[in-house]
């Protein structure tokens, strides 16, 4: 899998040959200034919740791309007033089988109001289960023992986890997150985005390292394989 920082808690991540885009929010990231957001490939776009953070951008590309966007019911009734028609709408703990693997729906604690105020049901994370492995896109969450499931059904090769606190988990709680999982395998998202995510770097991955795992935090605007 090709994994691509888009910047906060956007990636793009190509599986047999299809890419997907996680929560885009691109324009509004001073710090993904040197991303265009109107060139980000996309077939699939998936959405753990409605905050601005993690939506700005999806209408756009959803637009451009015709890419199929994976959301909450809520969200996708929200987008469909804007046109958007190519939905899977989901709930947490449906299952889809899609041309690229399959995306299971599973709980975070946050909260998911959409950018107008429309509500925008419950937040979700992702589990995606295919041939070339396995892995977990927590969303905006706080740590939780419902993680535990996650990595007693199949093998998580590894996970997306936030780790900016403040609005959701930080690094420590991170790190049980990943015990719970049972993943040492771990991408930093949702930090430095904002003055009060903002993380000392050689501080968490020394942290995730004494766990006996690893934490990479990409560039953004990098490409890595997994
Ligand atoms: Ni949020
Ligand atoms: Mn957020």
């Amino acid at each position: 899998m090709n994994i691509t920082y888009y910047g906060h808690s956007c990636f793009g991540v190509e599986i047999n040959g299809k890419h997907l885009l996680f929560d885009p929010f691109i324009t509004p990231n001073e710090l993904a200034k040197n991303i265009n957001a109107n060139t980000v490939t996309a077939d699939y776009i998936l959405i753990s919740h409605g905050h601005q953070d993690h939506i700005a951008d999806a209408v756009t590309i959803a637009k451009r791309t015709n890419a199929k966007v994976i959301c909450a019911w809520e969200i996708s009734v929200w987008l469909g007033k804007q046109g958007i028609e190519n939905i899977q709408p989901m709930n947490i703990g449906g299952k889809v089988k899609l041309d690229f693997g399959n995306v299971k729906c599973v709980s975070a604690i946050h909260s998911s109001g959409l950018p107008d105020g429309t509500y925008g049901g419950n937040p979700m994370g992702f589990v995606i289960e295919s041939s070339e492995g396995n892995f977990y896109y927590a969303g905006d969450t706080a740590l939780t023992y419902d993680m535990k499931l996650i990595g007693e059904y199949r093998t998580i090769d590894f996970a997306f986890l936030p780790i900016g606190d403040t609005f959701t988990m930080g690094v420590d709680n991170a790190i049980l997150a990943s015990e719970f999982v049972n993943c040492q395998d771990i991408v930093g998202m949702h930090y430095d985005t904002f003055a009060p995510i903002k993380i000392d770097h050689f501080e968490a991955i020394q942290k995730f390292e004494s766990a006996g795992k690893s934490l990479t935090l990409m560039k953004i605007g990098e490409t890595i394989k997994k």
